[in-house]
């Protein structure tokens, strides 16, 4: 199976010409799943809720079109993250998509600073889209320093965690390491890079997106500052295994009557 990601730079509202750069990063490259970033389409760093809501869109609206072009001419299966408008409320949400099927639709659990202000909190239980064969859950940024989420995802079942991010603070892609290693699982975190400079707002986009290995190995990384696409081939039975060793098991070793979740 080969996975893969784009870091993209988004430009502030200007949908058509994110939707081109990316278009340009793609062109016909083959994959199984393509991870974007998160809020590809839109940018990040609103200033008000007027702004967000005019940059909205139903499941399928504009963005949603855009992915499933995007599904038929990779062949991939397409996870990106968009403004979700739901009558009166809007989500950071993200949407899996193959050829012209919407296969599912994550609503960020965990919001991060002023997304507080523009979003509603996620509604959605945490979800693993068997497709192809493969077993993909979703998560959006900031719901990485939650380990409960991959958990969750991983315990459902997932293969691989698709990731969109715009990630600001340093810590995530050292963070995604572990979250593999102790999930046994496969990520793709797809990050941005640029600068956004709005309102009271000066948040610089880390890049570094990032295919990270069941065992806690980084198969890629991208840089910090420049566009970039890139894609490994990983085989999904190893996500399967959950064993260290032959008295390992790191599911069925939890002690979970002695947690208190
Ligand atoms: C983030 O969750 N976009 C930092």
């Amino acid at each position: 199976m080969k996975i893969g990601y784009v870091q993209s730079s988004p430009i502030f509202g200007n949908k058509r010409k994110n939707f081109e750069q990316i278009e340009e990063l793609i062109t016909k490259k083959k994959a199984d799943l393509i991870v974007l970033p998160e809020l590809f389409a839109t940018g990040y760093t609103f200033i008000s809720r007027k702004e967000v809501d005019n940059l909205a869109e139903g499941k399928n609206g504009e963005t949603a079109n855009f992915l499933k072009d995007i599904s038929k001419k990779t062949g991939a299966i397409i996870v990106g993250g968009f403004i979700e408008k739901v009558g009166d409320d809007i989500y950071n949400s993200a949407l899996m998509i193959l050829n012209k099927n919407i296969i599912g639709i994550y609503r960020k659990l965990h919001l991060y600073y002023k997304e507080k202000l523009w979003f509603k909190q996620g509604n959605l239980a945490l979800n693993v889209f068997e497709i192809k064969g493969f077993k993909i859950g979703m998560m959006i940024c900031f719901d990485w320093f939650f380990p409960e989420t991959m958990r969750s995802l991983s315990l459902l079942g997932a293969d691989i965690i698709a990731h969109p991010a715009n990630l600001v603070l340093p810590y995530c892609q050292k963070a995604m390491v572990i979250r593999c290693l102790e999930n046994r699982v496969y990520a793709v975190t797809s990050n941005r890079i640029g600068e956004e400079k709005r309102g009271s707002d000066n948040f610089l986009f880390t890049g570094a997106s990032q295919i990270t290995s069941y065992n806690g190995e980084v198969l890629s990384r991208a840089p910090s500052d420049e566009l970039f696409l890139d894609f490994r081939d990983i085989k999904v039975i190893n996500a399967r295994n959950k064993k260290l060793n032959d008295y390992n098991d790191l599911f069925n070793d939890r002690r979970i009557d002695y947690y208190r979740l």
